[in-house]
């Protein structure tokens, strides 16, 4: 398999629309699809009253789908996370890896390491998804696909 050069990370910070590809996939497909929280103490959220010893559930999985932070959100347009256009991005509405004090210390990692497996192996082998209509996705404790996304894997 080929390295993507020398210069890997300045390589990787050139695929702008391939992590724009990725961040529309982690938008429509969070694979944390939701997160808990239980409240130490009386709060209000959002005009609503929350107890102590509340559960609390923040769900990336509506928020990245709610049509009033996200223009046609039920598509896949990598382009709303193309700059400059990604700057209109509310903060809070792309939460893949949550926010806050305890957001994802990985992310910075995880997304170089999807772009590295991405261009590595893109420029090398063709997929084609076996039966598009049939990718369900299934919520456990993260989002998969059930059953799989069996695919035809061909050299370029
Ligand atoms: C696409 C890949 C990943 C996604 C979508 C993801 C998502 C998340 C989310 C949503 C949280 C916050 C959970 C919460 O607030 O309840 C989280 C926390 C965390 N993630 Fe990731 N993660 C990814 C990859 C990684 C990787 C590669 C690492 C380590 C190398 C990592 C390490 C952690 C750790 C240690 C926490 C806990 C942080 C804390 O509680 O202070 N994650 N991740």
């Amino acid at each position: 398999m080929r390295a993507c050069g020398p210069s890997r990370r300045e390589a990787l910070d050139n695929l702008v629309f391939t992590r724009a590809v990725v961040n529309e996939a982690l938008r429509l497909y969070p694979p944390a699809p939701f997160m808990g929280r239980e409240a130490l103490d009386r709060d209000d959220l959002a005009g609503r009253r929350i107890e102590k010893g509340t559960q609390v559930l923040i769900a990336p999985w509506i928020v990245h789908r709610h049509r009033r932070l996200w223009d046609d959100p039920e598509h896949f347009r990598p382009e709303r996370f193309m700059p400059p256009k990604d700057r209109d991005i509310p903060r809070g509405a792309f939460i893949p890896f949550g926010l806050g004090p305890r957001i994802c210390i990985g992310r910075g990692f995880a997304i170089q390491e999807i772009l590295a497996v991405l261009a590595t192996i893109l420029p090398v082998f063709h997929f084609r998804l076996l039966d598009p209509q049939s990718v369900v996705p299934q919520a456990r404790i993260t989002l998969r696909p059930a059953g799989g996304m069996p695919m035809i894997v061909t050299p370029r």
